[in-house]
């Protein structure tokens, strides 16, 4: 077994359901601000994929939607500091409604990394920046996302897209591992 943590250690945080409302939430507000605008879509891979998925469903607005891969954890729990653009290919985002999907900002080094990176390509109409999860904690930048679900204190969150080494990326909850 490779897997150093079991699922019943993982305790859980946010059920489904109430994944499912903040999700409601944050596409009614975007639906209403965003109203007979084209949008991209930025989906950080691998941790907003669920997330991104399921808030695309509930927007109403013509809609692309774009994947990158960005990678910044060095160990299973401890943010390495720096960014790994596994893959950045992005189409001209010039004059677009852009909204980045992201699983959590934690030190905020990942998505400053990215707002600069479309800041310094592109001259878009609009850029959003959307996290499931804020961990206000450890920030070391002044990222403060446009839309949250929810904000959570200092804990390793694992499940609904946040994996630890790479395993529960598939829970329909939200848990953390006791520290
Ligand atoms: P940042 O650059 O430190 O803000 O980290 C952002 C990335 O680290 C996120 O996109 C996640 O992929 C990962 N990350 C940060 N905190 C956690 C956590 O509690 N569980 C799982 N992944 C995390
Ligand atoms: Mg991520």
């Amino acid at each position: 077994m490779d897997v150093k943590i079991k699922k019943e250690d993982i305790l859980p945080l946010f059920s489904k359901e109430e994944i499912d409302e903040k999700i409601k939430g944050i596409a009614e507000k975007l639906n209403k601000e965003l109203k007979n605008e084209e949008v991209c879509m930025i989906c950080v891979l691998k941790g907003a994929v669920l997330f991104a998925m399921d808030l695309s469903r509930y927007l109403t607005m013509p809609l692309k939607m774009e994947f990158i891969r960005l990678s910044s954890y060095g160990s299973a729990t401890v943010s390495s500091g720096k960014v790994n653009a596994v893959d950045i290919s992005l189409p001209d985002l010039n004059g677009k409604n852009v909204l980045i999907v992201e699983d959590i900002v934690d030190t905020g080094i990942t998505a400053k990394f990215l707002l600069d990176f479309i800041d310094g390509n592109f001259k878009t109409k609009s850029t959003r920046f959307c996290s499931l999860l804020d961990k206000k904690c450890f920030r070391k930048t002044d990222i403060e996302p446009d839309y949250v679900g929810f904000e959570i204190d200092d804990k390793f969150i694992i499940g609904y897209g946040l994996d630890y080494d790479g395993y529960y990326r598939n829970l329909d909850y939200i848990g953390y591992v006791k520290a």
